[in-house]
């Protein structure tokens, strides 16, 4: 009796335990950690190898970054850069929330996304998906992986349903590193469709006050599945919530409540697994 009241105990304590803190798996880890160098890679232009992969189409004007073939991973790898310089500022600072009208909009009703963002990937997205498209049909059973980190999270959204509506919903994945809010909360529904099952990642760390800055009172909504570093640099597997949903006011949300610094940025915004857009990354 008193050894199954026992096994009953343990019973209850471990369902308790899995269901207030989901552990993070290890291909999930793996993915992130590897694509965090990726997102900081993308912030050099003159790397020709990222990561030790194949670039093969860069963009410079629109959402910035590059499309890379990791035969070793058999992935094609589409990597947006954060800000840097001018052009991305006016990006960033233009952000009203305006009606969603960009390619991969179809079916999101009165949907309203950052204004900036979607014009700079309305600037290149025919030249985006078309290079994709020839990749693809050279590596056919090659995985769809986006990433980015701040602005290029950002646009790992944006850019990420635009790519999952023409490769395929459930075939594409995404790890957004320290992004902002994109779109408002019809947007984040349409963001959660075109990646179904947690397979977009939004990846945050600490106090990282970027991805709270533009904020839910003013209409913006997060999308896809929060994950929060709790230590920097080289965090563990077990450093690494996996929240609640994309708003869970226990992860960064709670830990940036009281950042005051313009735009959020940081010093929590630059590092994640590694220092973004060190010369160390290419
Ligand atoms: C997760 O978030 C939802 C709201 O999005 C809430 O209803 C639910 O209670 C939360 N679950 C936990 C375990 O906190």
């Amino acid at each position: 009796m008193a050894s199954s009241l026992r096994i009953l105990f343990s019973f209850v304590v471990a369902l308790f335990v899995t269901s207030a803190f989901a552990q993070l798996d290890q291909q999930t880890y793996d993915e992130m950690a590897y694509l965090a160098k990726h997102a900081s890679a993308a912030y050099k232009e003159d790397c020709r190898s990222p990561v030790g992969t194949t670039k093969l189409a860069q963009y410079e004007n629109g959402a910035k970054g590059y499309i890379a073939v990791d035969q070793q991973r058999k992935w094609i790898i589409v990597a947006f850069r954060g800000t840097n310089g001018a052009q991305d500022l006016i990006t960033d600072l233009d952000n009203a929330l305006v009606p969603y009208t960009v390619q991969g909009s179809k079916g999101c009703q009165g949907c309203k996304v950052h204004s900036g963002f979607q014009k700079a990937w309305a600037k290149n997205v025919n030249a985006v998906i078309s290079d994709l498209k020839i990749v693809k049909k050279e590596y056919p059973e090659h995985r769809i992986m986006i990433t980015g980190h701040s602005l290029g999270g950002g646009l790992s959204a944006l850019c990420g349903i635009t790519i999952a509506q023409e490769f395929g919903i459930g075939k594409v994945t995404a790890y957004g590193f320290a992004a902002p809010r994109v779109g408002d909360k019809n947007f984040a529904a349409h963001q959660e469709a075109a990646f179904p099952g947690k397979t977009f990642h939004r990846v945050t760390s600490m106090d990282d006050g970027v991805p709270q800055d533009l904020k839910v009172s003013e209409g913006y909504y997060h999308g896809g599945t929060e994950y929060w570093i709790q230590k920097e640099p080289n965090p563990s597997i077990n450093d690494i919530k996996v929240c609640n949903g994309s708003e869970d006011p226990t992860c960064n949300a709670k830990a940036a409540a009281n950042v005051r610094i313009p735009m959020g940025i940081n010093q929590a915004h630059f590092t994640y697994f590694v220092q973004m857009g060190s010369s160390t990354q290419c």
